[in-house]
């Protein structure tokens, strides 16, 4: 991988634009001018500049789709006639079926990134509240021959054979805490110390049990657990969906909660 675009600069994405600068490839800003961020490391150890070069407007080989789930056709659509039979699209969103409805040229490789990193971001500036792991796979069989060179490079990265999968252990865990902290305006740990929140987590949960163990036949019905743990682990932070609810956008909700419904 020589050249990159990156389609959304929210925190996810410049921290992925910042890992794939390290690992020398040339990230340039889809559908934007020059874009600079400086991203800052928990406890102030360090930051770092991170500048994105303006699209240049020419075919996509590789794209990193970084954008919310509802803002994804918008803004991938005019992108569409760039795009190529041996394109790779690196999806890493929140929620699942972002991409469902567009239609991507034939022989798109897609790949998802499923993440549990951490980071918020301020106008110019991504803080970093915790680089955790990675796991990127998808249409593909095998990791690609760029994968190693980014895997030194990117904190945590691995290739994962069943991406699905783990896109659906990712999907639950949020059904259960993003809306509740949307609907109770509060930090993800606080659900675990409202009696009627923590009943609906363990109702949510439930469901998700249900829907996910009869697309998994060994899928452990541990939602609940694996929430607490995530809501404890990231107590005192502000989840997604209360962050777009805050600043008035449109929330994920359809592509989190909405997807597993449609299962
Ligand atoms: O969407 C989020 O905010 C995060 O995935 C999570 C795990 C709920 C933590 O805030």
């Amino acid at each position: 991988m020589k050249k990159c675009y990156l389609l959304g600069a929210g925190s996810m994405g410049t921290l992925a634009a910042y890992y794939l600068q390290q690992a020398g490839v040339d990230v340039l800003a889809a559908n934007r001018p020059l874009l600079t961020r400086r991203l800052f490391w928990p406890q102030g150890t360090h930051s770092a500049s991170l500048s994105l070069g303006a699209d240049d407007n020419q075919p996509i080989a590789f794209l990193v789709v970084a954008t919310k789930g509802p803002d994804t056709a918008t803004a991938l659509t005019p992108l569409l006639p760039r795009l190529h039979t041996a394109s790779t699209i690196i999806c890493l969103q929140n929620g699942m079926g972002t991409l469902d409805n567009i239609a991507l040229p034939q022989g798109t490789t897609v790949l998802y990134a499923v993440t549990t990193n951490a980071a918020w971001r301020e106008q110019g500036q991504v803080h970093i509240v915790a680089e955790n792991t990675t796991l990127l796979g998808g249409e593909l069989t095998q990791a690609p021959p760029w994968f190693a060179k980014l895997t030194a490079h990117w904190p945590g990265l691995s290739w994962c054979d069943d991406i699905v999968y783990e896109q659906w252990r990712k999907l639950t865990v949020n059904a259960v805490i993003n809306p509740l902290t949307a609907i109770y305006r509060c930090k993800n740990g606080e659900l675990l110390t409202m009696p009627k929140a923590f009943e609906q987590m363990q109702f949510i949960a439930a469901q998700c049990d249900r829907i996910a163990s009869r697309m998994f036949p060994h899928w452990p019905n541990d939602t609940l657990e694996r929430a607490i743990q995530v809501a404890n682990d990231t107590a005192k932070n502000t989840s997604s969906m209360l962050a777009d609810v805050l600043a008035g956008r449109t929330t994920e909700f359809e592509f989190i909660n909405g997807y597993l419904i449609k299962h």
